[in-house]
């Protein structure tokens, strides 16, 4: 069975996030979703509220589940018997940040392969923060985030 772990911060998840998830859920045999529960990182919403949220939205997906994670990647990833870390690529901007996070797991433990994604170009502007952003004034988020949560992410602000 090969399981494959999708981590991030997911505050929140965005269509170009689940984008990413649908594609790697036919690729792999189960896809973890990873929230990070950060200390160092002030998210908006707490793991709890980001989980529910990424709970709601891969439902239909019968072989993608999601838990929070704090810690290293490669010990949440060895704890869901994963070998393969996805991770979603947007511009050439991610990619050095991404490459680096890449050699720093595979040196932290080889026995993980990070496999990357390119999204798809009609998300490929889509951030969380940005989403933030269009929310904190008001703007409508659709197309950005899926509908069964754009509520959620608008009380908030
Ligand atoms: O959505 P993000 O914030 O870009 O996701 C970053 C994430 C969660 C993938 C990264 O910060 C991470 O893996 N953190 C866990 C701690 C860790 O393993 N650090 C070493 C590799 S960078």
């Amino acid at each position: 069975m090969r399981i494959a772990v999708y981590p991030g911060s997911f505050d929140p998840i965005t269509n170009g996030h689940l984008d990413i998830i649908h594609r790697a859920s036919r690729l792999y045999d189960h896809v973890v979703v990873g929230v990070l529960n950060n200390a160092n990182k002030s998210p908006i919403f707490t793991a709890d509220e980001r989980k529910e949220m990424i709970d709601t939205v891969t439902k239909p997906i019968k072989n993608v589940s999601c838990d929070i994670f704090s810690g290293l990647l490669v010990d949440f990833a060895k704890q869901k018997n994963a070998s393969v870390i996805i991770k979603g690529l947007r511009t050439v901007a991610d990619f050095e940040y991404e490459f680096q996070m890449a050699l720093l797991n595979k040196a932290l433990n080889p026995e993980y392969e990070t496999v990357f994604m390119m999204t798809d170009s009609k998300f490929s502007y889509i951030s969380s923060s940005m989403v933030k952003e269009v929310a904190k004034y008001h703007g409508s988020l659709e197309g950005f985030v899926p509908s069964e949560i754009s509520q959620k992410i608008m009380t908030k602000f």
